[in-house]
């Protein structure tokens, strides 16, 4: 998962990770760093050509994110962390979740979650080379 650049400029990191460690889950490496454009384009390669694709990777490499591995039991732990951000559109997103309870624009929505496992199969290789 991904704390982006609005979840680290707005002081939110501890409050979303604590949310992920008192679920149950491990952060089992992590990283804050500035996303670069040509690393940004390999992560969000589903998007290109639409509209909002400029603007996501501007907002994905303005400031540091903090890029992470999160672990839990089970083999569907990224399925828990989508369940814990709430749905993409913070003004949809349920109460309670990160994006419910934190978020209120689409484009400033504080988390990125890998979709699937081979998502985060893919975008651990991205991110942290020679982890796995
Ligand atoms: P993410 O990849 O960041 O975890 O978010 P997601 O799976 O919930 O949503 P996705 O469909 O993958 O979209 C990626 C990010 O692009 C931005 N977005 N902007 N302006 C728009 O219409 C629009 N649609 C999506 C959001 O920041 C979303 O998280
Ligand atoms: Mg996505």
């Amino acid at each position: 998962m991904i704390v982006k650049p609005d979840g680290v400029e707005r002081g939110l990191t501890g409050e979303i990770l604590s949310r992920i460690e008192r679920k149950g889950l491990r952060i089992v490496a992590g990283d804050l760093r500035t996303i670069g454009r040509e690393v940004a384009s390999r992560h969000y390669e589903e998007h290109q050509g639409k509209a909002f694709y400029e603007d996501l990777l501007a907002f994905i490499t303005r400031s540091p994110a903090w890029v992470l591995v999160v672990e839990g039991p089970g083999d569907e732990t990224y399925a828990v962390v989508r369940r814990l951000m709430g749905s993409t559109n913070p003004r949809e997103a349920a109460p309670g979740t990160i994006r419910g309870d934190l978020a209120i624009e689409l484009t400033e929505n504080l988390v990125h979650g890998s979709d699937s496992p081979e998502a985060a199969a893919r975008e651990i290789g991205i991110f942290f080379p020679g982890l796995t």
